[in-house]
Order: C-alpha cells, then sequence, then structure tokens
C-alpha cells in the first residue's frame, strides 16, 4: 500500500479503521511467560529453580504483571527441557520440590499474581513409566501409545507411513522389544499418546484435577493441534515445497493435525476446569491458519495463543500490512472472546532480534496498549538480545538434531539464555560462573538494574505502558486503528468519561509528520505520555486545524487527553 502525494498532502487510499469495544467483563491482562531454567538459579546450581522465582516475584508487581505462566517444571529427562515429562504429578528435582511450588503458588496468590502451568498432553517422556510398560506390552498401557508393526517392501520393513516430525525425520521409531514402530509427533525421546484409549484420556483429566486441587488458575497446552492422528494412517500428500522427505514441510498434515477430534476433547477439559471456582485460564498453543486457530476459541479456550506479531510482522511491513495483522485477530475472533498479543517465547527468535530495538518498542506497545490479554516472554521487558552460541555450547534438540553446519537456524538456545538482572556474577542470575547457557555477553549493561536508573530504557518504557495497561478504566477503551502514512500506525484507545489514549508508530526508515485529525473528536491538547528519544510533537496548527506530529525513523509517540484517568 503506497502513499500518494497529491499537493504536498500525502493521502492514503486505506485510512479506514476498525472500531472495536472490549466486552463489558473483558478479559484483559498481563501474562508473563517464565522459562524457568532461566529466570534465577537460587541453589547456585547454573540452573533456575523455583525458590529462584519465590525470590523475585517483586519483579512481577513492579512490572504490572497478573498472571504468571511456567514453561514445564514436571519431572523430566530434560531431553526437550521439560517438554519430555516422565511424571506429570512430580516437580522436577532440578527446579525444587512439591513444597517449593505450593509455596511459590500461595506467595504468588498473596500478590493477587495467577499461576499458570504447561500442560503436555500430546506425548511423554520415553522415561515415563506408561511408555516403559507400553513397551512391555502390559495392559491397559500396551494400548498408551499409538503402535503399528509397519509394513513390508521389497521384504524390508518400513514404517506405517510418510509423516515427519515436527523435529525432522520420520515421525516413527522402531522398538525391537516390542517388534512395532511408535509414532512421535515430536522428538523420539516424546512418544505420543494414544487419545483413542479411554485410559489416556482419564489419566489426563486426573492430572488437571490434581493441579486444579493445589489451586492454580489455568494451563497453557502445548502442541494442542497434535492430539489426535487419523487412526487409517495414510499416507499426508506431499506439500511439493521439498523433496526431502525429512523435512517437517515435506508433508501437508492433513492427517496429524487439527482434527476434529482433537478440537472436541476441549471441551471436555474445560468441563473440568469449570468445576472450580472461576476463573480459570485455558490458553492453547496452535501455529496453525486462522480459521484452525480461531475454532479452538469455540470448543473452550478461553484464546488461542496469537502468533501473527511473530509470523506475520517482518523489519519491512508496512502501516497498512500491520494495520491488517492487527485488524484481522478482532474480525476474525468469535464475538465475546478474549484477543491476545505475543511477540516472543522459547521457541521463536527474540523480539530484537526480528525487528532491531526501536521498532520491538512498536511491537512492545502493540502487546500492552492493544485490547486483550499481553503475553510478555521474560527477558522482553528488558530488551533482551539473542548471543552466538557455538556448536559446542548447543543443547536445543532441534538444533543438534539439524548438525554443526545448519544448528543456527534451528537452535532455540539464543532465546533462551539466563535473565540479566544486573552487572555481577552471571548477570545476578546465579552466583555460579558457569550456567546451563552463557549468559549474554551484554549483561554488564543490558540489565534489570541499570535499566531501572536509565529513563531511556526499554524497561523504563516497559514499565510505563505496563501501568495503563492496568487501569481498569484503559481495559474498557475501544479501539479504533488507522494508518497515517506508509510506514506510520496509529491507534487509539478512547473512554467517554476518563479520556483517550492515541499510540503512533512509525516502523519506516524515515522520519514522517502526521495528521492526528483523522481520530473524531481529537481534542485540540495532548499531553506526551511517552515519546522516542529525538521525537517532536509539533504544537496545534492554527491554520486548518490539524493536529500534527513528527515521527522520527522507528518511533513511538503516546499521547494522551489532559483528561485522561489511567
Ligand atoms: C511446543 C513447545 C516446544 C516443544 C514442543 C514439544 O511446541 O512450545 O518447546 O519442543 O511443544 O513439546
Ligand atoms: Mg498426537
Amino acid at each position: 500500500m503506497r502513499a500518494v502525494i497529491a499537493f504536498g498532502v500525502a493521502i492514503l487510499p486505506l485510512v479506514i479503521g476498525i472500531t472495536w469495544k472490549p466486552p463489558e467483563k473483558a478479559t484483559d491482562f498481563s501474562l508473563y511467560q517464565i522459562y524457568p531454567r532461566s529466570y534465577k538459579d537460587n541453589d547456585g546450581d547454573g540452573i533456575g529453580d523455583l525458590r529462584g522465582v519465590i525470590q523475585r516475584l517483586d519483579h512481577f508487581t513492579e512490572s504490572n504483571i497478573d498472571a504468571v505462566w511456567l514453561s514445564p517444571i514436571f519431572r523430566s529427562p530434560m531431553v526437550d527441557f521439560g517438554y519430555d515429562i516422565s511424571n506429570f504429578t512430580e516437580i522436577e528435582p532440578i527446579f525444587g520440590t512439591m513444597k517449593d511450588f505450593e509455596d511459590l503458588l500461595k506467595a504468588a496468590h498473596d500478590r493477587n499474581l495467577s499461576v499458570i502451568l504447561d500442560f503436555v498432553p500430546n506425548h511423554t517422556s520415553n522415561q515415563h513409566e506408561w511408555f516403559k510398560k507400553s513397551v512391555q506390552g502390559i495392559p491397559p498401557y500396551d494400548n498408551y501409545y499409538v503402535w503399528h508393526p509397519g509394513r513390508m517392501e521389497n521384504g524390508t520393513r518400513k514404517p506405517p507411513n510418510n509423516w515427519v516430525s515436527a523435529m525432522s525425520g520420520p515421525a516413527w521409531e522402531w522398538k525391537d522389544e516390542r517388534q512395532a514402530y511408535y509414532l512421535h509427533q515430536f522428538g523420539s525421546e516424546q512418544p505420543d499418546l494414544n487419545y483413542y484409549s479411554p485410559e489416556v484420556k482419564r489419566e489426563m483429566e486426573a492430572i488437571l484435577r490434581f493441579w486444579l486441587d493445589k489451586g492454580i488458575d489455568g494451563f497453557r497446552i502445548d502442541a494442542m493441534k497434535y492430539i489426535y492422528e487419523d487412526q487409517r494412517l495414510l499416507d499426508e500428500p506431499l506439500s511439493g515445497l521439498t523433496d526431502d522427505p525429512n523435512a517437517i514441510e515435506y508433508t501437508q498434515k492433513i492427517y496429524t493435525t487439527d482434527l476434529q477430534s482433537t478440537y472436541d476433547i476441549l471441551p471436555t477439559w474445560r468441563q473440568i476446569l469449570d468445576e472450580y471456582e472461576q476463573p480459570k485460564y485455558i490458553m492453547v498453543e496452535v501455529y496453525s491458519s486462522t480459521s484452525a486457530t480461531m475454532k479452538y476459541y469455540k470448543y473452550g479456550a478461553d484464546f488461542a495463543f496469537n502468533f501473527d506479531l511473530i509470523t506475520k510482522l517482518t523489519i519491512n511491513s508496512t502501516a497498512a500490512d500491520i494495520k491488517h495483522i492487527i485488524d484481522s485477530w478482532y474480525n476474525t475472533m468469535p464475538e465475546g472472546s478474549t484477543p491476545n498479543w505475543v511477540a516472543g517465547n522459547h521457541d521463536r527468535s527474540r523480539l530484537i532480534k526480528r525487528v532491531g530495538e526501536p521498532r520491538a518498542r512498536a511491537v512492545t506497545t502493540f502487546v500492552l496498549l492493544l485490547p486483550g490479554v499481553g503475553v510478555t516472554y521474560y527477558g522482553e521487558e528488558i530488551g533482551m538480545t539473542e548471543e552466538y552460541i557455538s556448536w559446542e555450547q548447543t543443547v536445543d534438540p532441534l538444533g543438534r538434531k539439524s548438525g554443526k553446519a545448519n544448528y543456527q537456524s534451528t537452535s532455540r538456545d539464543p532465546v533462551r539464555t539466563p535473565f540479566q538482572w544486573n552487572n555481577s556474577v552471571s548477570g545476578g542470575f546465579s552466583s555460579n560462573y558457569h550456567t546451563w547457557l552463557p549468559v549474554n555477553n551484554n549483561y554488564k549493561t543490558l540489565n534489570l538494574a541499570d535499566e531501572k536508573k536509565d529513563k531511556n530504557s526499554y524497561y523504563t518504557f516497559y514499565e510505563k505502558l505496563s501501568k495503563l495497561k492496568k487501569s481498569t478504566q484503559f481495559k474498557q477503551a475501544t479501539l479504533v486503528t488507522k494508518v497515517l502514512d506508509e510506514y506510520v500506525f496509529a491507534f487509539a484507545r478512547e473512554t467517554e468519561k476518563h479520556g483517550s489514549v492515541y499510540a503512533i508508530t512509525n516502523f519506516g526508515n524515515k522520519a514522517s509528520t502526521v495528521d492526528l485529525s483523522v481520530f473524531d473528536n481529537i481534542p485540540r491538547k495532548l499531553k506526551v505520555y511517552y515519546a522516542t528519544a529525538d521525537s517532536k510533537v509539533l504544537p496545534w496548527k492554527s491554520v486548518g486545524q490539524v493536529r500534527r506530529v513528527t515521527m522520527p525513523a522507528r518511533s513511538v509517540v503516546i499521547l494522551t487527553t489532559l483528561d485522561a484517568k489511567f
């Protein structure tokens, strides 16, 4: 979408914005993802733990966080760093004890902080007792996983079909002892559970109840779309994108993802959560088409994570692109549901790596000031960056599997480095000089303690915006989105009685002066709530009654009306 310049005025072909009014009882809060291995190490072994989280609960209060989601803390051989669970109702000793968890939950609740746990229903670790018994063919465990003897081709045994694992390579692994292949949609150490077994369903329901009985506030459901597979075990159609049968994108996953039965299991889990005192949340992790993703709302999820700011936004996005990304979610979401915004997580490259520091502030503005749940991946609030990690230091199974030549494009290690608290040993993360992943070298200057003292720091900016988000009146404010120039996107949050907020972002490499009078009823005078260091808010222009703001390249300006009570 290019701006047309006529008579020195930028005329934009797309200035119509959406208007979205949050429902009366809008679910709108700040959610923080803790990657427990990397948040805070209390016992000095170089790996984060639950006592470390307890020690640093103040950080959430100060950052206006309402809920924390802990990536898996359950018993695990740690092949996939906790996403391979060998006991769903025990705490992994690396992280601490059940008592530590109970203390954490109590301390969090005392601060009005909700605690969300990671529920990983698709698979277990191959070290889980269920799997060990399944391998031995002991009922009912024999049927807990997906087994098949394979097919014979010219006298050689082959896997039952062409399914590919999400970690690349065949989704089937031969087990001599059982004389059969088992299915694993992720790593071979992560066998898929067989949800056609009623016992498996009951086991998983009992796990939900176990944690709900402890008083937790909900679950993030891991890898939801992979739960059920089509029982006919037919070959999947080829995507045509690659000839490599081991590549993740080799097949179109029509028999292994987003099956109707996968949707149908969600209401049975919702029902369990609804037996408890509300609110209890279900947030679903799915990377799928918009329609497949939206469908999870209808089946009982509070929301499916909105990954569009990760998967669709790029460094070259125009204002029209950004507006489209934002408008689409509000427009396609079923009525009355909870929108949400995510800029990063433990699987995707860090926000700053993707779009650079100044633009990242625009994205954080979307995450925190658009209506709905705003998700912060640990470290995003201080603008953590990625660090080069050598092949020798690489521990992520996805990276290891790719080999020395290719690991850098797949390894998730760089986005999982320890949180940078201050400029002391290991960035204040651990008393140990040796940490499970190296602390980013920039910790001496990029760390929370120093950023708190700097009025231009990422954290100061984050804290300011998170405070706005926390305001009850602000949560009720209507959203209006506008394209102001080729790279200048703006949105308003308007209320009738409590004032309004205008957020203007320039994603482009050039400064641009924009006219804010495209927002209806914009008052003559506004206060600057936040402005990128060198931006200039021009005075009200006497002729033409145009409110103009000069936006430097890659900048953010946030204005409020004088009567704003946020
Ligand atoms: C999800 C997790 C990822 C993990 C995978 C397998 O996608 O976010 O980290 O490797 O599931 O459990
Ligand atoms: Mg599955």
